[in-house]
């Protein structure tokens, strides 16, 4: 890991879980504490980066010397990063985007008058593609949360995307979500690495430094 190999860089993260309101008490989300996007924002930080953290609710500090702008929704969340789009050499989603919100939020708390209920869920707006289809476009990363074939899903998942590469976690007890410690497979056009299972923090600085050196070997297209 090079300090300052990012001198001079912008670069943005997601973070965290979103939020999408079921009625004013209730909500559907899952499990992302926060702590992998954090620890991203703070690496890219040490390697001289100016950083954005575009983060969901999570109970955690934001980290020195970092913007910070919190959302709620993945709408919110799409907003503040077509905001700080614009100038933007590297983006970073390691949120875990709700894929689905219900259709209509109720305006008042919903009453358990029956024994079943249904919800209806309509699709989000995909953020990171959305990046990856800018013009012109920062060198794009995804993370890939994966419980089984990891390797093809996140294969596919950076085809698809059109991602730079992506960076897969096999989620489960000791890694993944909401726990301090994570492994990581990285895949890029013709080459992929494992990073082995240590904090989140020391992973992300090895995400970085690799990050650092494929945009400054392969920038964007
Ligand atoms: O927050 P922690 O508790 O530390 O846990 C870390 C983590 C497991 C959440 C993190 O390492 C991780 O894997 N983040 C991505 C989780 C995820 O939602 O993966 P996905 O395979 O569903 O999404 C693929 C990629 O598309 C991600 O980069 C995601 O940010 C992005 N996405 C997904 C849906 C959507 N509507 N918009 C998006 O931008």
């Amino acid at each position: 890991f090079e300090t300052g190999s990012l001198a001079g860089c912008r670069v943005l993260v997601t973070a965290g879980p979103t939020r999408e309101a079921i009625d004013p008490v209730r909500f559907v989300s899952n499990r992302s504490s926060g702590r992998m996007g954090y620890a991203v924002a703070a690496a890219a930080r040490e390697a001289g980066a100016r950083v954005t953290l575009v983060s969901g609710p999570v109970a955690l500090d934001g980290p020195a010397g970092i913007e910070r702008v919190m959302v709620e929704t993945a709408e919110e969340m799409r907003v503040a990063v077509q905001a700080h789009l614009t100038g933007c050499d590297i983006f970073i989603g390691a949120a875990a985007v709700a894929d689905y919100r219900p259709a209509q939020a109720a305006a008042q708390k919903l009453k358990k008058h029956n024994a079943t209920l249904s919800l209806d869920l309509v699709r989000n707006p995909d953020i990171l593609a959305e990046v990856a289809r800018a013009h012109p476009r920062p060198f794009t990363v995804g993370f890939a949360a994966e419980t089984e074939d990891l390797d093809a899903n996140a294969r596919t998942k950076r085809m698809q995307k059109s991602l730079d590469m992506i960076a897969a976690n096999r989620v489960g007890p000791g890694q993944g979500f909401d726990v301090g410690d994570n492994a990581l497979t990285l895949y890029w056009e013709g080459g992929s690495e494992s990073l082995p299972h240590q904090s989140k923090t020391r992973l992300a600085r090895e995400l970085i430094a690799r990050i650092a050196q494929r945009f400054h070997d392969a920038p964007p297209s």
